[in-house]
């Protein structure tokens, strides 16, 4: 190990890590000190297949070298340039390779920085949107119940996940939620989509029932909600939310943060499904990774709304000090020209069966009450240990990474989302440490 990486920093204290148990994780680090292709390197020297690409986001596998070069070459070419009335190339270009591996409609790209930006920024520009059309009474943001939008105060109000927002206060006025698609044993063991529950769409009727569709701005939901435990759409039920949304002329957004770039096979979820929103909300893959960034794609009818008014006047009032930073584009470029040379998404699709058939023999291991399938995502449910929920899974993480292998777990829930290069013999790994794990876990 060289110098530059000391095995262990003297002192852990400093650091408050983000979403994590920080006094368990102290006393026994987890450090990861380099990275190649499907595996990291720990800091006790040992190579561990990632699972999770790395938070869902390293979608083509790390250190891949024509992303550093483009990064490294950016770095020392434009380190950065002011994004408010001003521009650099790479943004541009970024942008227009990204719509034009969008579905039909999405003409433009706001960048942000995550995720949660892009969230915050697409409910932002859905208010002001129907703002400047003319109907501003269209206040009212409708999320859904176990939906995860990321950690800004607009994430988490038409968030879902109750630890995420209960201590933060009364967070934004105005935000409904529909019930979450998790139907339990009607849909237990399916593959793939489960048949039951298109009709919880339907809900958003009683909502604008109840609140009228002049009050409510736009609808949020990720297309296979992933935070929450890996919780799919049942068959029909993004169509028919599509087609109410339309109906009362409400702006459909989908959370891409976890399905874009590849993760289901296509481009984006809304291409799998078929199903085309007014804005999507993306970030993660876009870079695989590499540097921090994100974008909301927008149709042409959303953007052009704000189009209007003195040409020197700015249309809309947003935007980060790094929105479209060079080294951000730089590795954006090279990511997505990196997917399209290896065919990564078409890469996905094919080994999504093998993906499936690995995961699904995992039925009837020890204490596996579900397992949920899509694209190169997975979730193997664990019973939650009597009194103590997630403690099960979360040992079941620490072994596993004992035994070398990286999963998530959220809940009682695993969850995994591997780099879009895994090969059929990390499955194998994959799913055979899995079942050791539990096999031999209390
Ligand atoms: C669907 C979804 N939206 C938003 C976010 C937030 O992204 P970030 O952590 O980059 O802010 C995530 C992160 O996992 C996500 O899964």
């Amino acid at each position: 190990m060289s110098l530059d990486h000391p095995s262990t920093p003297n002192d852990l204290s400093a650091f408050w890590m983000p979403f994590t148990a920080n006094r368990q994780f102290k006393q026994a680090p987890r450090l990861l000190v380099a990275a190649q292709d499907m595996h990291y390197t720990s800091h006790d020297n040992r190579q561990i297949l990632d699972g999770t690409a790395g938070l869902w986001c390293c979608n083509a596998g790390h250190c891949r070298p024509t992303i550093v070069e483009a990064i490294q070459k950016s770095a020392a070419e434009l380190d950065y340039a002011p994004a408010f009335q001003m521009g650099h190339p790479a943004a541009f270009e970024l942008a227009n390779t990204l719509v034009g591996m969008a579905p039909e409609g999405f003409d433009h790209v706001f960048f942000t920085n995550s995720g949660s930006e892009s969230v915050d920024t697409a409910l932002k520009i859905a208010l002001a949107y129907h703002r400047a059309r003319g109907e501003g009474s269209r206040t009212r943001l409708i999320g859904r119940e176990k939906g995860y939008h990321g950690v800004g105060f607009g994430g988490i109000s038409v968030g879902g996940l109750v630890n995420n927002r209960r201590v933060f206060g009364t967070l934004l006025n105005g935000v409904d939620h529909m019930s979450h698609t998790y139907l339990g044993d009607a849909n237990r063991w399916a593959r793939g989509l489960p048949e039951l529950g298109a009709d919880l769409a339907d809900e958003l009727e009683r909502i604008v029932a109840l609140h009228g569709a002049d009050t409510i701005a736009a609808v949020i939901v990720e297309p296979v909600a992933g935070s929450a435990g890996v919780i799919l759409p049942p068959k029909g039920y993004l169509e028919r939310l599509r087609a109410i949304t339309r109906k009362h002329g409400i702006l459909l957004i989908f959370d891409e943060v976890i399905t874009g770039f590849g993760r289901l096979g296509t481009p984006f979820a809304a291409d799998y499904f078929g199903v085309m929103p007014d804005l999507m909300t993306t970030a993660k893959g876009l870079t695989s990774g590499t540097v921090p960034m994100g974008a909301v794609f927008a149709t042409g009818a959303v953007h052009d709304a704000f189009m209007t008014g003195p040409e020197h006047m700015i249309e809309l009032f947003h935007g980060y000090t790094y929105s479209g930073s060079p080294i951000a584009c730089a590795a954006g470029l090279a990511t997505q020209a990196l997917y399209k040379e290896e065919g990564l998404f078409d890469r996905c699709a094919a080994i999504a069966p093998y993906w499936e058939e690995a995961l699904h023999s995992l039925k009837g291991t020890r204490h596996v009450i579900d397992i949920r399938n899509l694209g190169l995502i997975g979730a193997i449910e664990l019973e939650p240990m009597p009194g103590e929920p997630t403690k099960r899974a979360f040992n079941a993480f620490l072994k596993a990474y004992e035994k070398g292998i990286l999963i998530r777990t959220t809940g009682d829930i695993i969850a995994m989302s591997p780099p879009l290069i895994i090969e059929k013999s990390h499955i194998d790994q994959l799913v055979g440490t899995i079942k050791e794990v539990l096999d031999t876990l209390d």
